[in-house]
């Protein structure tokens, strides 16, 4: 689908790649963009922009949002959280809050704004990551979330290909926002990878592979998938 004109709601819309989305489509002609987030304080006003209250973990909160946009004709599931490390000593709370936002939030996002999709004949952009093809285990569960919420996403793409809505996966590398503040490791602007994405999108592409790092991976993971887990599973 092509930005000019379409009306778009990101989630997560207050900061880090979220924002940068906002201003990417922004900058591609979209006609009104709604910014999802869970504190409305935390963004500021600007020309064409809605803020929309928005926690994907709240079923009334996107009860309450999908009634308020109905013109939506691009949801780009862009809200997520990485709270833990290893599988063996992340708390079970962590695991617990990984799977509610990254897989389920997200899958009730969606579900949330089908109608309105269905009715603008729209397109789901779900932003993954690199590994959900190969589980990292230093980001073992956020990984294996990462993981079912790929596997959800060509579920998705085949139920809402009958209903005319597009689904694309996008699957970036490392991003320089807060979620890897504390990695050391190359990243890529938020700028960036958010114009990456809506190239990726206007291409119509199901896959789209924003960024170097993971043009690399995914190159990697089409070769052969365990040589991406090798690789991953050296990083740590
Ligand atoms: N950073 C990376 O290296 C990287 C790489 C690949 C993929 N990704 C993915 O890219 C997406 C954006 O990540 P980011 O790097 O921009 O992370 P970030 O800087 O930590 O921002 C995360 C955003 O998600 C929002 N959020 C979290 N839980 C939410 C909920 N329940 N309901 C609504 N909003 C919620 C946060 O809101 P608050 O401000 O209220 O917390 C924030 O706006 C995520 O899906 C992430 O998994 C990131």
């Amino acid at each position: 689908m092509k930005l000019a004109n379409a009306t778009v709601l990101v989630t997560g819309a207050n900061r880090g790649l979220g924002r940068a989305l906002v201003t990417a489509s922004l900058a591609l002609g979209a006609r009104r963009v709604y910014a999802g987030s869970r504190d409305l304080s935390k963004l500021s006003p600007e020309d064409r922009v809605v803020p929309l209250q928005l926690d994907i973990d709240d079923p009334r909160s996107l009860a309450a949002a999908a009634e308020r946009a109905p013109d939506v004709t691009l949801l780009v599931n862009n809200a997520g959280v990485l709270l833990s490390g290893s599988v063996l000593t992340s708390s079970p709370a962590q695991i617990a809050q990984e799977f509610t936002t990254n897989v389920f939030g997200t899958l009730a996002a969606t579900r949330a704004f089908v109608p309105a999709l269905e009715r603008n004949k729209g397109a789901v952009l779900n932003v993954l990551s690199v590994v959900s093809l190969a589980n990292m285990p230093g980001l073992g569960v956020y990984s294996a979330a990462k993981a079912a919420s790929y596997s959800l996403t060509q579920a998705l793409r085949a139920d809402l290909a009958k209903l005319g809505v597009r689904v694309h996966a996008a699957f970036p590398g490392a991003i320089d926002t807060d979620m890897v503040r504390a990695m050391e490791m190359a990243k890529t602007s938020p700028a960036d990878v958010a114009n990456g994405l809506l190239v990726g999108l206007e291409q119509d592409r199901d896959d789209i592979i924003p960024d170097a790092m993971a043009r690399e991976l995914y190159a990697m993971w089409e070769r052969d998938p365990r040589e991406l887990a090798r690789a991953l599973a050296s990083m740590g």
